[in-house]
């Protein structure tokens, strides 16, 4: 039997990239799974599709608890929904910081509020969320993103703390660059997407982008049973990025 056979799981910002391939794989392996996305109309069978807002609080709570009600209970939550901002401390306005935060951080406080009281009643419930290398490395041009990552680290950790005598566990995944639309967006807005891919590619000591499916077996393996005593930690799926220092390959 599949490890996740008889398991309930909702993936936000599950209708591309990471959240696309997290939301399919559960579902390979057993689970019956709901997406909440701004824009589900991708999305179809075997998945449920609810359309919310992250940073809307009442259209959260409606498709919350509109998948619990169609999957019939919860027992995962996956928070993947998430936004990029570009620059230094300098270039970003109050209003972009409060946007970025609004939907990384405060979106994940909203899905969590609501889907707590159906993961409560679940035997095997775990929270997965959708962290980033950003959280952990210095990355230039990105002070506002790595912010809200930093924040979604600590909030992991604190949220593992306070739920794990309620049988909860939270854990995240931090990639480093993956090969999803949103990169794809940030490669066609450079000056030389070819030299930009590249640059991005020799980050990583893998020589490539990490796939979305490389991640979503990350956060598969995070969700699963089988790791029923894993709460607290972040795993990073980033080719190296994080731990490794190899010298340069020899020409
Ligand atoms: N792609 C990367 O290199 C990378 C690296 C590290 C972390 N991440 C994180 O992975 C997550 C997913 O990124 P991705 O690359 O798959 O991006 P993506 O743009 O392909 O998918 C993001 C999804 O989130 C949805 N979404 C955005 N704002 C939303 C909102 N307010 N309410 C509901 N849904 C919303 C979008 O509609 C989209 O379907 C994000 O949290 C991102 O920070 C991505």
């Amino acid at each position: 039997m599949s490890d996740f056979e008889g398991l309930r799981a909702l993936v936000t910002g599950g209708a591309s990239g990471i959240g696309r391939a997290t939301a399919e794989l559960l579902a390979a392996r057993g689970a019956r799974v709901a997406v909440l996305d701004l824009d589900p109309t991708t999305v179809g069978e075997p998945l449920l599709a609810h359309r919310a807002d992250v940073t809307d609080d009442p259209s959260v709570r409606r498709a919350v608890a509109a998948a619990a009600d169609g999957l019939g209970g919860l027992d995962v939550l996956v928070n993947n929904a998430g936004v990029g901002a570009q620059g230094t401390v300098e270039d970003n306005d109050d209003a972009e910081w409060h946007r970025v935060l609004d939907v990384n951080v405060l979106g994940m406080v909203r899905t969590t509020r609501a889907a707590l009281p159906h993961l409560r009643r679940s035997a095997h419930a775990a929270i997965v969320n959708t962290c980033s290398i950003a959280a952990t490395a210095g990355l230039p041009q990105r002070a506002l993103y790595s912010a809200t990552k930093g924040a979604v680290l600590s909030l992991t950790l604190a949220m593992a703390a306070d739920h794990v005598r309620e049988g909860i566990r939270v854990n995240c995944v931090n990639p480093g660059t993956v090969d999803t639309p949103w990169v794809g967006r940030l490669l066609d807005a450079a000056d030389d997407p070819a030299a930009e891919r590249a640059a991005l590619e020799a980050r990583q000591p893998t020589g490539r982008l990490v796939s979305a499916a490389e991640v979503a077996g990350a956060i598969a393996y995070l969700a699963s049973p089988l790791s029923g005593a894993t709460t607290g930690t972040a795993l990073a799926v980033d080719g190296g990025m994080q731990g490794l220092r190899p010298r340069p390959a020899a020409r």
